[in-house]
């Protein structure tokens, strides 16, 4: 060992020693369930009346019985009857949208941009709003058990509302990493007055002790890259050390490729900053080769997919570089326990299919439990390049859920990751932790922050919810990226005349 390497080791060890005698910041959970992880097989261990201690910001024990350590004055947590999990990952979000809850219930994709999106809110949005938006939505995805986030932050309209934003996430305490998205909105901004906005936040002082990171997001790698620009946005991505890169993917009738052969094609995929293609609906065999050999991952979004149409026919072939994602929570779920439950069926509902069609009937399962829990923590992590997330084993950072297991849709639970996927709602997540510190305890957000949070952004909300009331619904164009934009048959759930299709109720 050089010296220098050998004072930097005595450096981690003596910190780490110092961080081991100190009374505050430790927490023992005990005598609980805990779906731990196994580094060797890199699946789940389950450990019943096990014990997780967790020091400062990580775990440093994981007990199979009573701990063999309980450093002075730890926090004595008991789960008897619980089970431990780790945080959840959503590797695809809008947070800044939470203002919109409930309006857009029936939106479509193409109306969703020329309503909802980027390209109208500059024009009613000041930076408080997209603060008190951002925070309430992280709070939201923290109470549901949702711990890091990989934020796709379209609200980098000016410099107050990208800062407003990216501010919110550091206060809320969860672990975003707030990828600033490169984009011109016309009338508004454009890429080169955005280079030395982004340069700013990246000296953002509170970043230095806050679990959020700078990352970046773009949707122009192709057909026709502006390759210069994209030159500069990958220079100034090594200059900050993002913590990641993310790309609307979707291709097929929706065009916007951003594929990664695009990406590949100009030299950028093979990095070692974590790239990840959001929805990737209709990505390429190649594209999944390229995706295995470059070590790069998608976020299946399985009820936006749904709801918005970008539908998800590939995705099923690429769940060993897959992680999944909620998008624009305004409009469904904000948590990925029931992103989790709906791929996984959809997923058994698709592989069922191919027997059916042959007119045969199946024997086994194709997906189980711990297929779907592994893509809703340890998959994201990966995603993210973060080996240290996502999982439950010593060294691991201490991102916890606490679910009540005596709740009344897990009283007489066995098996606890079945329980947890198939039958638990996020309602039984009785206790987060992030980065070592409790977010929720006893059922409710603990946060200092919270309850002024919730009432500026129930002010803020209503009022631009008034606004949106207002605003006629837009004339979309005929034709999109080159296909006729048509009316999808309706369902009809009513008898007789009509569709039933009924109203919203704004
Ligand atoms: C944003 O608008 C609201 C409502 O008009 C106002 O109360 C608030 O002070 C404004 N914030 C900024 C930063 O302009
Ligand atoms: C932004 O606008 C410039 C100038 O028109 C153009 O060259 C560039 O490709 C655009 N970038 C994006 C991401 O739309
Ligand atoms: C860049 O950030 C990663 C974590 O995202 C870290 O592991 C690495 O050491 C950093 N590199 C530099 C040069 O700071
Ligand atoms: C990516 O780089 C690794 C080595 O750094 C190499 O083994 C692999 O073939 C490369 N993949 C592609 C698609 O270029
Ligand atoms: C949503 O429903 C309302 C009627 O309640 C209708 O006017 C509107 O066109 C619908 N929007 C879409 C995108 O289908
Ligand atoms: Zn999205």
């Amino acid at each position: 060992m050089r010296l220098v390497n050998r004072i930097a080791a005595l450096v981690v060890l003596l910190s780490a020693v110092s961080a081991g005698s100190s009374d505050s910041n430790s927490i023992l959970i005990k005598g609980g369930t805990v779906v731990a992880f196994n580094q060797e097989t890199q699946g789940l261990r389950v450990i019943r009346g096990g014990s997780v201690l967790v020091e400062n910001d990580r775990i440093t024990g994981v007990f199979d019985g009573a701990p063999s350590r309980v450093p002075k004055g730890a926090e004595i947590f008991d789960a008897k009857g619980k089970i431990i999990t780790p945080g959840f990952i959503d590797t695809h979000r809008h947070g800044w949208q939470t203002v919109f809850k409930t309006i857009g219930s029936n939106t479509t994709l193409i109306e969703f941009f020329f309503r909802y999106s980027s390209l109208v809110a500059p024009f009613f949005w000041n930076a408080s709003d997209v603060y008190d938006s951002q925070l309430a939505g992280l709070y939201e995805a923290l109470n549901a058990g949702v711990t890091t986030s990989l934020d796709h932050a379209t609200h980098t309209w000016s410099k107050d509302a990208a800062d407003a934003g990216f501010q919110a996430s550091i206060d809320s305490g969860a672990r975003v990493l707030w990828a600033f998205s490169f984009a011109n909105i016309t009338d508004v901004v454009t890429v080169e007055q955005q280079y030395p906005i982004f340069r700013a936040l990246a000296k953002k002082p509170g970043l230095k002790n806050s679990p959020t990171t700078l990352a970046i997001a773009y949707d122009a790698w192709g057909p026709n890259p502006n390759v210069a620009e994209i030159d500069k946005i990958m220079a100034l991505a090594r200059e900050v050390n993002v913590s990641a890169i993310t790309t609307h993917s979707l291709q097929g009738p929706w065009g916007s490729d951003n594929s990664p052969e695009d990406i590949h094609a100009l030299n950028y995929l093979n990095i070692s900053i974590p790239i990840v293609f959001s929805h990737a609906s209709f990505l390429s065999a190649t594209g999944r080769d390229l995706l295995r050999s470059t070590n790069q991952y998608i976020s299946i979004t399985p009820e936006s997919e749904m709801h918005y149409g970008q539908t998800h026919p590939v995705s099923s072939l690429i769940q060993d570089q897959a992680s999944l994602g909620v998008d624009t929570h305004m409009t469904f779920s904000t948590d990925i326990l029931t992103q989790a439950r709906i791929w996984l069926q959809q997923t058994r509902y698709e592989r069922y299919l191919d027997v059916l069609e042959q007119t045969k009937l199946p024997k086994t399962n194709p997906m189980s439990a711990e297929q779907a829990f592994l893509l809703a923590t340890r998959s994201g992590a990966l995603a993210l390049r973060r080996p240290d997330l996502g999982a439950i084993f010593t060294g691991a950072k201490a991102d916890l859920l606490v679910w009540d297991g005596d709740s009344p849709p897990l009283l007489g639970w066995d098996d606890p990751v079945a329980a947890v996927i198939l039958h638990a709602s996020v309602g039984d997540i009785e206790a987060v932790i992030v980065d070592g510190k409790w977010a929720k305890k006893g059922g409710k957000l603990i946060s200092k922050g919270y309850p002024e949070a919730r009432k500026k952004f129930l002010s803020t909300a209503k009022r631009l919810q008034e606004v949106w009331r207002g605003l006629p619904l837009p004339e979309l164009p005929p034709v999109w990226n080159g296909h006729p934009v048509v009316d999808p048959e309706r369902v009809d759930v009513k008898r007789g005349e009509g569709d039933g299709y009924g109203s919203v109720y704004i």
